[in-house]
């Protein structure tokens, strides 16, 4: 997997079906030889061109348009490469520049972990190797350790560098990015994924060409409008053809991916820490650690790399006891009451998800606020208020044992409020700069998680609740972007890292929950889906997607967040009919039936919604536990896109309908969620072709537009069922599906080995 040729000094990492290289060149430098498809032997041709002369030097190798040109793996700001760089730093005096030369590697059989960081692990480690390179500026003295874990199992590799202070003053790191990857991408594309509140993870293309493609958040939280991730599409690449390569960074805060190509068409791919808002002291003897990149490349299309990525994040990313459990399905009460409720309300609640044959209720926002209407005071104090639950969480915590039922409860940890008695005793906890009120959003302000007095102070309230009302679940919420980053606790030189260590805060806050109580699920969650990340991941298996749960406008966003995230992470609830976002009339079946594909409950006024909707619960229960293993486990496969790639270069499969189907590992069963969202005049049956059916296996098909049809042969909404069909037949000819005259439809298709 690690090979190092001492005398060419070529290093070839590979993988089953993907290779890459690196070489040190005479002088001593890293160069980047090539990521793609495997290479079985060494190239035999200079792919650095190190002989190459470029303008406007003389002479081959002259420093400045050398530097300028080699593909470095790690390229540093200063001395003589003018793009994007890696690494820049700084000292008191103000001397900048930094050049690193090899100086050996080291060779290791397991996947270290990456202090104060989630990281992506091997638990057996008998799955990968670790190359660690050691460069250095002996100048500085500075040492540079760049790490690449090899994973046997799958196409990835992981990165991440480690900066060490070997001189003796202290020094500034301005920029430490995880991944640099140079190379020529004419006839390529960047995917990347763009959104807001309520539209997050909208997929987007854009041609490679000279100059610049950005996407990035500075925001503190990987944010609505992007995601921490960067693609690298061919142009003929289709849903299961064609190359894609993919970088996730394992980060939940400010981060920077970018793409810039020069007029030679060398494109340098970069993706880290955002530099802007980060100046990181690094004393003597201390070392940096940046987050972790997991890349993959494919040349099975985008299927590929999604199905790599689903497969990496579930076994080495996910570390959560819950990982591949039935989670609790659970009812929310947040879009059934908003902050206008009691403990009465809450109980009613509970009692009906009790009838229904819920598991769990989880109390959202609100239960510490005084006013019924506006989010205002408590955030901080985080004790139940008394206009709301005057007995505290007490009668329904135990309402909640009486019933056999879990209780779940909403936080927004890193918040604080005006009105709180922690900001009245503790107005330096709140992030500011000095002399400037800040800004508020949501009527609330930025706690300082640089501060560990905070960091303790928080931890210990949570903890308390969780204790006192035998919590299974909270929901770690975040609502508003970091401004005014300024730490009353830090001293003026480290200002810097205040964006920075308040993610490291939240990661440590989590990291402690899970230790003291392990089986707690945490779902993270901020203002919908804006922290959706493998960050967050490491210490939650579930994130809430997005506060949009109407399931036409769901369509494009879990199709985003699929093209990275296994379907299990998806936080997806039922919604109330002309749900308070879209206002759309869609059937409960139908809101039912799109809901499973992720973690699946209620968050809609159980106690006020029709007879016949209630009805319909159970069955829906069923269905989804019936589907749980493949939700959590199963190979994802697109087959139609509503909204995407309409303009996109990757083509052949949007219109006006959306499918997708998992897949059981022994191929003896699938399930195809197809959505309707227009019914067509004058339309004829449709074509779905499934994918990976064993060919020879002969199945049953069943399609219904409802949970209630699956479990009742005689019901209107089995459309379909038909048994002894071929896998062949079905991957290849397609199954033959009419549809029903009924806007906004979701269909199951449930494929059963008979
Ligand atoms: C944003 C979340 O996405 C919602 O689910 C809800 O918890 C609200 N915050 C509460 O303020």
């Amino acid at each position: 997997m690690i090979y190092f040729d001492q005398n060419t000094r070529l290093i070839h990492l590979s993988t089953p079906k993907t290779s890459y290289l690196m070489k040190v060149t005479a002088d001593g430098y890293l160069g980047h030889v090539y990521y793609g498809k495997r290479l079985e032997k060494a190239p035999s041709q200079d792919l650095l061109r190190l002989e190459e002369l470029s303008e406007p030097s003389e002479k081959p190798g002259e420093k400045v348009s050398f530097l300028d040109n080699l593909p470095f793996e790690y390229p540093t700001a200063g001395v003589g490469d003018f793009r994007e760089s890696c690494l820049d730093i700084s000292s008191n005096d103000n001397v900048r520049g930094i050049e690193l030369f090899y100086k050996g590697y080291q060779i290791r059989n397991t996947k270290p972990e990456i202090k104060g960081l989630p990281a992506s692990f091997d638990h057996t480690d008998s799955n990968c190797e670790t190359l660690s390179i050691t460069l250095r500026d002996d100048i500085r003295q500075i040492e540079v350790e760049l790490n690449y874990t090899v994973y046997s199992d799958l196409d990835v590799i992981t990165r991440w560098a480690v900066i060490k202070n070997c001189s003796n003053k202290a020094f500034y790191i301005d920029r430490a990015l995880s991944m640099c990857i140079d190379a020529e991408l004419d006839d390529y594309s960047v995917l990347y994924e763009s959104g807001a509140w309520a539209r997050e993870h909208q997929i987007q293309f854009q041609k490679v060409k000279p100059g610049t493609i950005v996407t990035e958040s500075v925001k503190g939280e990987s944010g609505h409008e992007s995601q921490p991730f960067l693609g690298l599409i061919s142009s003929d690449c289709s849903e299961e053809s064609g190359e894609a390569y993919g970088f996730s960074l394992v980060y939940s805060g400010n981060f920077l991916a970018k793409v810039q190509t020069n007029s030679f068409g060398m494109s340098r791919t970069v993706l880290g820490i955002h530099p802007e808002n980060f100046r990181w002291k690094l004393l003597r003897g201390e070392s940096f650690y940046t987050p972790e990149v997991i890349m993959t490349y494919s040349d099975a299309g985008l299927g590929g790399m999604t199905r790599t990525f689903h497969r990496f994040i579930h076994d080495h990313i996910i570390r959560s006891a819950w990982k591949d459990k039935q989670r609790p399905i659970l009812v929310n009460n947040w879009e059934a009451t908003y902050l206008d409720f009691d403990d009465k309300k809450l109980i009613s609640i509970l009692g009906k998800a009790k009838e229904s044959g819920l598991d769990m209720l989880v109390i959202d926002d609100g239960w510490f606020r005084k006013s019924k209407s506006e989010p205002e005071g408590g955030l901080g104090d985080w004790l139940p208020v008394d206009n709301k639950l005057p007995e505290g969480l007490k009668p329904v915590s135990e309402a909640a044992i009486q019933n056999g039922m879990k209780l779940g409860l909403w936080f927004e940890p890193e918040m604080i409020s005006e009105d709180s008695e922690l900001y009245r005793s503790h107005p330096e906890y709140v992030l500011s700069f000095p002399g400037r009120r800040p800004a508020e959003c949501r009527n609330q302000w930025m706690l300082d998680f640089s501060n560990p007095k905070v960091l303790e102070l928080i931890y210990e309230k949570i903890a308390a609740q969780i204790k006192e009302n035998n919590l299974s679940y909270i929901k770690w919420d975040m609502n508003r972007p970091i401004c005014d980053a300024y730490s009353h606790y830090l001293p003026a030189d480290r200002q810097g890292e205040v964006c920075y260590r308040h993610v490291l805060g939240v990661y440590q806050i989590q990291e402690r929950l899970l230790k003291e109580f392990p089986w707690l699920l945490i779902e993270n969650c901020s203002s919908g889906g804006a922290r959706f990340d493998c960050g967050m991941l490491y210490y939650s298996p579930q994130i809430w997607t997005s506060d949009d749960m109407d399931p036409i406008e769901r369509l494009s966003i879990c199709e985003g967040t699929e093209l990275i995230y296994p379907v299990s992470t998806m936080g997806a609830h039922v919604c109330k009919n002309r749900n308070d976002i879209s206002g759309r009339n869609i059937s409960f079946d139908t809101r039912g039936l799109m809901a499973m594909a992720g973690t699946f409950g209620y968050e809609l006024d159980i106690t006020a919604i029709s007879a016949d909707d209630i009805s319909k619960i159970p069955s829906q229960i069923k269905l989804r536990k019936r589907l749980n293993d493949l939700v959590n486990k199963g190979e994802y496969y697109r087959i139609k896109s509503y909204r995407r790639r309409v303009d996109g270069p990757v083509g052949g499969i949007s219109g006006n309908a959306d499918c997708f189907e998992l897949i059981s590992e022994d191929r003896s069963e699938a399930a195809v969620w197809f959505m309707q969202p227009l019914a067509e005049p004058n339309q004829r049956s449709i074509r779905i072709k499934t994918r990976a059916l064993s060919p020879d296996f002969s199945y049953r098909v069943i399609a219904v537009t409802s949970a209630d049809a699956y479990f009742d042969n005689n019901s209107d909404g089995r459309i379909l069922d038909i048994s002894g069909i071929r896998g062949e037949e079905l991957n290849n000819a397609g199954l033959c599906l009419k549809l029903p005259r009924e806007d906004f439809t979701g269909i199951l298709i449930m494929i059963e080995k008979c």
